[in-house]
């Protein structure tokens, strides 16, 4: 597997990526490759968007990090990240989630973001556990939401 940063010509294959999720789990959301590049690839306030590729070179999946920012639609405090993660049901639980979070990590610690925010439905299991697994802990619940924090330095 390889992991590297997200360029523009991962849009359409990203968004394909979003169509499978949406397929399997029915959560709609927005997904067609303009969205796709604005949000995830382009966003201004980006730390780092990773994709994830098979040997043959498809893309199994994606994440981002960006930089909360004032106003932000889940009231993350401004400057922590706020993270998102997106996996083909084709290769889930193969470690990609994993993979793609340690390249993420590196890049919050290097950006020197304190705290990185997961927002997740309160019904999404498999999200839940991932965070989990990967250090994010419960700080806040409500309105079907769960939101973790993985607190990168210690204090306030
Ligand atoms: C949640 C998601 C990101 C996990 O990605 P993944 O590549 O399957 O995760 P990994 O294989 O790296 O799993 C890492 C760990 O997370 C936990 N985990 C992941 N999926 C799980 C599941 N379905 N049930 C229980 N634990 C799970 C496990 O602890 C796992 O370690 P293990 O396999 O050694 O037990 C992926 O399923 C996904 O993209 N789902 C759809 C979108 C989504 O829900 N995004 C996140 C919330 S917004």
């Amino acid at each position: 597997m390889l992991i590297r940063p997200a360029v523009e010509q991962d849009a359409t294959a990203m968004s394909d990526v979003l169509r499978e999720i949406i397929e399997s789990t029915g959560r709609m959301r927005p997904h067609d490759p303009d969205f796709t590049l604005a949000h995830y690839i382009a966003n201004r306030d980006s730390v780092r968007c990773s994709v994830a590729l098979d040997p043959e070179g498809v893309v199994l999946g994606f994440q981002s990090l960006v930089r909360a920012t004032p106003g932000n639609r889940y009231d993350v405090p401004s400057g922590w990240g706020i993270i998102g993660t997106h996996i083909s049901p084709r290769a889930h639980r193969r470690g990609v989630g994993t993979a793609l979070f340690t390249a993420t990590r590196a890049a919050a610690v290097t950006a020197g973001l304190p705290r990185v925010d997961a927002c997740i439905g309160a019904d999404n299991d498999m999200g839940l556990r991932y965070y989990e697994a990967m250090g994010f802990r419960t700080y806040r619940t409500g309105d079907g939401l769960i939101q973790k924090r993985l607190v990168l330095t210690p204090g306030d």
